[in-house]
């Protein structure tokens, strides 16, 4: 580290001579050895400030080659460049924000000592021998004597790695975010066109458009909630509690805990609330004694995983085979295929409606 601290030396000797020509002869020779202790204190404490600090520094003479630089900077660069031979920057290879190669000659410490001003608001890349990259922030800073002669300049670099990652953390969510609100739009645009077809008045239509566009409200929150995964259960929970009613399994849920992935969340939301509501309006729900059961499994294989629902009702007043199509069994039967893949079978039995659905999910990423 000797020679590393030849641009602190030659300071320490400037400033030596600074007070010998400053004070002439009459300081006696104890001052002189006192002044000189004192000066080697304060480098030595210098020194190991500079050494501490968690951000890179380096010093240049006034020709650009290095004199000094800190742990940190050793880090960074990842390795331990020549003083007095390495020009500009200790980096083994500097690149553009873009990634396009910057010649060291062009590095910001070279401008700000071919300049001689400070260089800010710059971004850079540096390559270690090992070939990892990291961005930074250089601040370099001519520094010049008492007679403002340009004698080099001092440089720190800020590491940037993690703003950069949250930085790009941060786009996704964004393009996540249009993406949802996309999506949500389309939603309802199409749930009201199916509630306008199906409804046969305006309380109707009313009613059925708050229930429904209250259920997207309820799975978004649902979705929000970061502190914990959305699970099949979960869904079922927030429009089912409201019929339990307490009396004898009314309302009956069985199944493993099987989290469900957000873009598949929403839809099947929906589709709960729709064979909620059938349930409320024709089926199990609609009486009191009915009783509506869902019990459901998960598959895995070597190469996917899948849920298995199965909603039965009992209880309820006999059922008939429906005359009409409405937009709970088109969501069932065509939107969830489309949307999530999703295959819903109704089978509309006396004693009470069954259906069963599957609906593929994503690989796990520890499988
Ligand atoms: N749980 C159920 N029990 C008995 N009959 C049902 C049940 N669910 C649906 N049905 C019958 O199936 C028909 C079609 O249901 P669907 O949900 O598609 O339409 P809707 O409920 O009448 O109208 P919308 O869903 O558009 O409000 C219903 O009109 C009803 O006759
Ligand atoms: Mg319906």
């Amino acid at each position: 580290m000797d020679k590393q601290a030849g641009f602190l030396e030659s300071e320490f000797e400037r400033a030596v001579s600074a007070r010998a020509t400053a004070d002439d002869t009459v300081v006696p020779l104890a001052g002189a050895l006192r002044t000189l202790e004192t000066l080697r204190e304060r480098e030595r404490r210098f020194r190991e400030l500079l050494g501490a600090l968690p951000a890179a520094v380096y010093t240049t003479d006034a020709a650009g080659r290095l004199t000094y630089y800190n742990e940190a900077a050793t880090e960074l660069w990842g390795h331990r460049p020549t003083p007095g031979s390495t020009e500009w920057c200790g980096s083994w290879k500097l690149y553009w924000p873009d990634g396009t190669p910057m010649p060291h000659g062009d590095c910001p410490m070279a401008v700000a000592l071919r300049e001689d001003r400070p260089v800010r608001g710059m971004e850079a890349i540096c390559e270690r021998p090992d070939g990892t990259r990291v961005p930074f922030i250089p601040y370099p800073t001519p520094l010049h004597d008492e007679a403002g002669r340009l004698v080099g300049a001092v440089n720190m670099l800020v590491d940037i790695t993690e703003r950069k990652r949250a930085e790009e953390r941060q786009h996704l969510m964004v393009r996540e975010l249009h993406h949802r609100v996309k999506n949500t739009l389309a939603t309802v645009q199409a749930i009201m066109g199916s509630t306008a077809r199906s409804a046969t008045s305006i309380e109707d239509f009313q009613t059925a458009l708050i229930g429904r566009i209250g259920v997207l409200a309820k799975t978004h929150i649902l979705l929000s909630d970061d502190s914990r995964p959305v699970s099949f259960s979960d869904i079922l929970h927030s429009e089912l509690d409201a019929f339990d009613d307490g009396s004898d399994g009314r309302v009956s849920l069985t199944g493993p805990p099987v989290e469900i992935a957000a873009q598949a969340a929403v839809p099947l939301g929906l589709a709960m609330h729709e064979l909620t509501t059938n349930a409320a309006k024709y089926g199990a729900l609609s009486v009191y004694g009915g009783k509506v059961d869902v019990t459901w499994s998960e598959t895995i294989t070597a190469s996917s995983r899948q849920l298995n629902f199965d909603w039965v009702e009992s209880g309820g007043p006999t059922v008939t085979l429906p005359t009409r199509q409405g937009f709970g069994s088109r969501l069932l039967q065509f939107v969830l295929p489309g949307q999530i893949q999703a295959k819903v079978s109704i089978d509309y039995r006396p004693e009470g409606i069954r259906v069963h659905g599957t609906l593929p999910l994503p690989k796990k990423a520890a499988d």
